[in-house]
């Protein structure tokens, strides 16, 4: 479903999520984005109308999801402030009759649950995901990286997917995939596969291999969902030579000591915008501007005549 601004946030529910509870980490330094990160997260820049995290979030309310904990950290209170009510904004669109505004702002109709806790130091996102264990409190959980887009304007049911299939087949791990090109196997965690399909079992993975090591050009692609055995297993390891607990390194040792571990892989309507590198950001930006009901048709017209006026100079 298209969610122009327009479309109210409560028009994107349908089937509740058969694991209500995600956790989204929004704690990392974002140094690849430096400076447009130093005083603001990451997680809040725009692409295109909206930011990052919008649109991850209600990704997740799409899912079924209803209870949403942000692992936070220094630097991230825009994020909270984002998705607090806004009283006298709402007022003030309301007496200008900016109805459509009014509608895109109000994310309580997502019928999400919205809560916070704090990573206090950036050891990594196997750290950040163990601030959730509280949260998680025994059930299985999802894990959505805040600074990830699944689907053009966030139009994904993945979550709800990898839940489905978390229940069916009881595994211990069920990560997205997503086959990248050769050049960006170095940039992502890569699964060794098991089997073929929709739906396959990981025999191993590993952190940002070399084109010529890696297993498959299968990257994991940002959506996770965990048995609560995940906690105790993030808190047994050691941390990599940058100082950070990975989460991949939790997840091989299921794998590597027999636990159920699947992949499901990502339709092609459901490519994963990874947010947290400059050429990353900037496509991302250009496609869901182009994508935009209002003012796409103009960008692809300006984007053609600067590309014309480029060849020219060329
Ligand atoms: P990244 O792996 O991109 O790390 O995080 P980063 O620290 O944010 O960015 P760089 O490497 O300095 O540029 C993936 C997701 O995990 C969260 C981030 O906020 C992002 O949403 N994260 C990462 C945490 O919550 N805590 C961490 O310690 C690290």
């Amino acid at each position: 479903m298209n969610h122009s601004p327009g479309t109210r946030p409560s028009q994107l529910g349908g089937l509740d999520c058969p694991i209500p509870n995600a956790v989204v980490p929004v704690a990392g330094l974002g140094t690849r984005l430096l400076p447009a990160t130093k005083s603001q997260p990451k997680e809040m820049l725009p692409v295109a109308r909206k930011p990052i995290v919008q649109y991850v979030v209600e990704e997740l309310a799409r899912s079924g999801v209803r209870n949403l904990l942000f692992v936070t950290g220094r630097g991230k209170a825009a994020i909270e402030n984002h998705f607090d009510p806004d009283l006298a904004l709402r007022e003030s669109l309301g007496k200008a009759g900016k109805e459509e505004l009014l509608a895109a702002l109000d994310f309580q109709e997502l019928g999400l649950n919205i809560l916070y806790t704090r990573q206090s130091v950036q050891r990594g996102l196997g750290d950040a995901i163990l601030q959730g264990e509280a949260f998680a409190a025994g059930q299985p959980v999802i894990v959505a990286l805040g600074d990830s887009i699944i689907g053009i304007e966030g139009n994904s049911t993945a979550c709800r997917r990898m839940a489905e299939v978390f229940l069916a087949h009881d595994a211990a791990v069920v990560v997205a995939v997503e086959e990248v090109p050769e050049d960006h196997v170095s940039f992502y965690g890569i699964v060794e596969p098991g089997g073929v399909g929709d739906t396959f079992a990981i025999r191993s993975l590993v952190e940002k291999p070399a084109a010529k090591d890696a297993p498959s050009r299968l990257a994991v692609s940002g959506r996770y969902v965990f048995f609560p055995g995940i906690f105790e297993i993030i808190r047994r390891l050691r941390p990599d030579k940058r100082g950070e607990i990975q989460i991949t390194d939790a997840i091989r040792m299921v794998a590597e000591s027999g636990g159920s571990v699947l992949g499901v892989r990502l339709r092609p309507d459901e490519t994963r915008y990874d947010i947290g590198n400059l050429p990353s950001y900037f496509e991302t930006f250009i496609e869901f501007a182009l994508a935009d009901p209002d003012h796409g048709p103009r960008v692809r017209r300006y984007l053609r005549r600067v590309l014309a006026r480029s060849r020219g100079g060329a």
